[in-house]
């Protein structure tokens, strides 16, 4: 197709690197529909005869009826989509054709194209990412006072309800989501009619072009226009930190279903056995959603290194953009799905859990909160006298909650019996009850909001 000066072929590795059809052919439905809306438009215009956009426009719509059912042909004489939707229209209606590309370059295509296809990618990714919460707020209602370890540094902190820690995942899809319609909202400009970098001297309607495909207007500036690709870095920094989201839940169930914790069995529907080991329940799933997130934050740097070098306008470099793009989408999409599956199905052991948050002391803080509140005591004095308590538990080997009023009295007379009772795991998450705590009325409270939320959206 852009033979006219050559007078030899490429040499067949020159084919062969220059090939991008294996990648972008799963742009077709895209490129049709922005041939579609061009080629109408350069009839509305007059640029090309009514007639010849009409049989353009037939010849596309029987073009995506074919690839829809056959998938594309590839063909290794044609390099790219463009050129296999172009010459599928050339042998179905003939030299009608060839108007098609009329004040329109593949570069213009290919960034309109490319937009099309993310703007469809942040749509599934917003669907999955509600799936997802909807599982989360089904297991937290559930397990809104189910009580755990909270950790910091990974050491027993203060006890926390389950329902309040998973909660904390639906916060980070809440910015997942705003981040992937900042994206979408900012890439919805239509680059078609920038031609190859310059703009046209036809008489083009680009708003109308725009229109059409359900962009917000056309882009400002014909350069621009097809050297861009920061919509494709929005997009894979966004599905970048949201893998990187389900990876930190991957790896807590990791944990939580490693025996020595045994705070969860894993779901079968999500789990496999061990070819060698027949006591072996793997949680191959979160492993691979973990490892998935590894790959994505690899095509988001990708992407960046391939455009920090590149003069405008268009390179033939940004041919390199959909490899990472298609991978980072499929990788994502898969993510969000194994993650609400497994969020739905996996079994928490409550008992197991609470055994756990009792562990290392972990209601001190109330101790030192009870000094200051009841005993007027200064918060610093306060945690001295409670850390006193640790080490006296700590050395006779018992919980905090185990210690008679006496042995406190020893370490400060101003502990009196109604101390005692703030340390039981359930009074502590129950005292926590400032606005976003963890007690189990602002987790309810929370849940409550966020539904509210979801039908509002
Ligand atoms: N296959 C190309 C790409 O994906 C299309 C644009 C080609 N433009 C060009 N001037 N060679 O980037």
């Amino acid at each position: 197709m852009w033979g006219g000066r050559f007078e030899g072929g490429p040499a067949d590795l020159m084919r062969s690197i220059n090939s991008s059809i294996g990648t972008d052919k799963r742009l077709w439905r895209e490129d049709v529909e922005a041939s579609r809306a061009h080629a109408a438009m350069l009839g509305r215009q007059g640029i090309i005869p009514a007639e010849d956009a009409a049989a353009i426009e037939a010849g596309l719509i029987a073009i995506a009826e074919e690839f829809a059912e056959l998938g594309v042909a590839e063909d290794s004489a044609l390099e790219d989509i463009h050129m296999h939707v172009e010459q599928r229209l050339t042998e179905a209606i003939g030299p009608a054709a060839g108007r098609l590309h009329t004040a329109r370059s593949r570069n213009d295509q290919v960034a309109t194209d490319l937009k099309l296809f993310v703007r469809g990618a942040i749509d599934e990714a917003l669907a999955a990412i509600d799936g997802l919460e909807a599982a989360i707020l089904g297991r937290a209602e559930e397990q809104s006072a189910t009580i755990m370890p909270g950790f910091t540094h990974l050491q027993s902190g203060q006890p926390v309800t389950l329902g309040h820690h998973l909660m904390a995942y639906r916060e980070m899809l809440v910015r997942d989501r705003s981040r992937f319609a900042d994206a979408r909202a900012r890439l919805n400009e239509c680059p078609l009619g920038a031609a190859a970098l310059a703009g046209t001297g036809f008489a083009i309607d680009r708003d109308s072009t725009a229109a059409a495909l359900a962009f917000d207007r056309p882009t400002a500036n014909s350069i621009d226009s097809v050297a861009d690709r920061d919509f494709v870095v929005d997009y894979l920094h966004a599905a970048a930190l949201c893998s990187v989201h389900l990876s930190r839940l991957a790896e807590e169930i990791t944990l939580w279903a490693s025996q020595p914790f045994a705070f969860v069995a894993l779901p079968n529907a999500w789990s496999t056995g061990s070819s060698i080991m027949p006591n072996k329940r793997n949680p191959d799933a979160a492993e691979l959603v973990r490892g998935h997130s590894a790959r994505i934050l690899g095509d988001l740097v990708a992407l960046l290194v391939l455009l920090k070098g590149l003069p405008l306008a268009y390179a033939k470099d940004l041919q390199d953009d959909k490899t990472p793009l298609f991978d980072a989408h499929d990788l994502l999409i898969v993510s969000l799905h194994a993650m609400a599956g497994m969020v739905a199905e996996i079994g928490f052991d409550a008992e197991r859990m609470r055994a756990a948050a009792e562990n290392g002391h972990s209601t001190a803080t109330d101790l030192a909160d009870w000094l200051v509140a009841d005993g007027g005591i200064p918060f610093r004095e306060a945690h001295q006298i409670a850390g006193r308590a640790v080490a006296i538990a700590e050395a006779k080997g018992v919980g905090l909650s185990e210690l008679s009023l006496e042995e406190l009295q020893s370490i400060d007379p101003r502990i009196e019996a109604a101390a005692i009772e703030r340390l039981s795991v359930e009074a502590s998450v129950a005292s926590r009850s400032s606005a976003g705590g963890t007690a189990p009325e602002r987790v309810i409270e929370a849940i409550a909001a966020a539904r509210a939320a979801r039908r509002s959206q």
